[in-house]
């Protein structure tokens, strides 16, 4: 494994000051930079809230808080990154802000660090297209909370050297990351493959089959999801949703499959954001009550078989088109959005014949492209075949 001793990270906001602290908690000498102020003093009142958090829980001892507090340093100027042999950039998602910033890092750190951007819709190589040495150049892609979430997706450029990816593949293991490989495409691998969660959701609402709180109960229920997809949206925060919605339709060449929702776009217009501004689809404030589901299970049957089907579509066509293997598919969706399964094993579990006749029927039925089947779907039933 690469000699790692200095792990800078660029951007001290929710994901940066995530990543610093894996990083220190690895044992790593690690300088977060941010350019402003205010932002490095949030972040470094956050982790010291979790490392106290964890010493009262039992989870950290008080010498091992003392370690990752002196690896760990807040800077205000990008030059103290010279050091470094790995830097991680999770600054604001901006495509000419991410390149400038990596051109001005080139000038700072030895020819030998690694460049990693933490983007989660650009594609890796616009950012390494403007490096002098775009082979070093690689996605680290964390989820949030990044000091807990255990799923890294690694993403190679097409210009990335094979060595830069092993070596960054090494790192992050020996951070206890699980990691996936993933192509350069849009997404990478949880956020391509999850879309359906919401929009299917969305879809089913806004054709009056079933109201949110029985959507997510019928999630929860029949597919012992732990939050259906407008809790979880609302979780997320609706901003932040709608966003990944509409960059991944717009990087897919406007493809209908990721069409997004007018319900969503307005609530993201009326900054109904979720539990982070107190409404969403539902409403937090103290005295409202939470709307009651249909326990229907004829129902429910209904909504989970609509959402599976759309969901396994996505995760056999990631892999019918080489996004992924068969089991960085699964791992990521069960490590990255906590779904119970993987879903080419949940696939299997249904019947690949029986996903298919889903997806026919709705095909059939809407006359939409959103709902046509992957062909290797078609395939593996006219093959009898099973993903495992
Ligand atoms: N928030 C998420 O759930 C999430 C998940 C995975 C990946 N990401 C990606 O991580 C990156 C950061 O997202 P975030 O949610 O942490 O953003 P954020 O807004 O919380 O933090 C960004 C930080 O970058 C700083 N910054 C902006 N421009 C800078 C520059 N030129 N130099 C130095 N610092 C600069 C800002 O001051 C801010 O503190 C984005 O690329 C985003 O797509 C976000």
């Amino acid at each position: 494994m690469k000699n790692l001793d200095t792990v800078g990270v660029i951007g001290a906001g929710t994901m940066g000051s995530g990543i610093g602290l894996v990083a220190a908690i690895a044992g790593h000498k690690t300088i977060v930079f941010d350019a402003d102020a205010k932002a490095l003093a949030k972040a470094k009142e956050s982790t010291d809230k979790i490392i106290v958090k964890q010493i009262e829980k039992g989870t950290l001892t008080s010498e091992k808080a003392q370690e990752i507090k002196s690896n760990l340093t807040f800077a205000d100027t990008i030059n103290a990154l010279g050091s470094c042999e790995l830097v991680i950039e999770a600054i604001i998602e901006n495509l000419n802000i991410k390149q400038n910033l990596f051109v001005n890092l080139e000038s700072i750190v030895s020819d030998s660090c690694i460049l990693a951007t933490n983007t989660s819709s650009l594609s890796i190589v616009s950012i390494a297209s403007a490096c002098e040495n775009p082979g070093r150049v690689i996605g680290i892609h964390f989820f949030n909370p990044a000091n807990v979430m255990p799923l890294v997706e690694i993403i190679p450029s097409l210009t990335t050297d094979d060595k830069i990816t092993k070596e960054t593949i090494a790192i992050i293991d020996s951070w206890g990351k699980k990691t996936v490989l993933a192509k350069d495409t849009p997404g990478f691998i949880v956020n391509r493959i999850a879309r359906p969660y919401y929009g299917e959701a969305i879809r089913i609402y806004e054709e009056s089959i079933a109201d949110l709180a029985t959507i997510d109960w019928a999630m929860k229920e029949v597919g012992k999801f732990r939050m259906g997809p407008f809790e979880l949206m609302d979780f997320i925060g609706n901003d932040i949703n709608y966003k990944v919605t509409e960059t991944v339709f717009e990087q897919f060449f406007y493809d209908p499959r990721y069409k997004p929702s007018f319900t969503q776009k307005r609530l993201y217009e009326a900054k109904h954001f979720g539990r982070k501004s107190g409404k969403g689809y539902y409403d937090y404030s103290p005295a409202a009550k939470m709307p009651e589901p249909i326990k229907d299970s004829k129902l429910s049957c209904v909504i989970f078989n609509r959402i599976i089907a759309m969901l396994i579509n996505e995760a056999a066509d990631a892999l019918y088109l080489k996004i992924a293997t068969r089991e960085d598919i699964d791992l990521a969706m069960t490590k990255g959005v906590n779904y119970p399964k993987g879903l080419l094993k949940w696939a299997d579990e249904l019947g690949i014949n029986y996903v298919l006749n889903a997806l026919e029927c709705l095909h059939s039925e809407y006359g939409e492209d959103r709902y046509r089947p992957s062909v290797l779907l078609k395939r593996m039933v006219h093959e009898g075949k099973t993903f495992y």
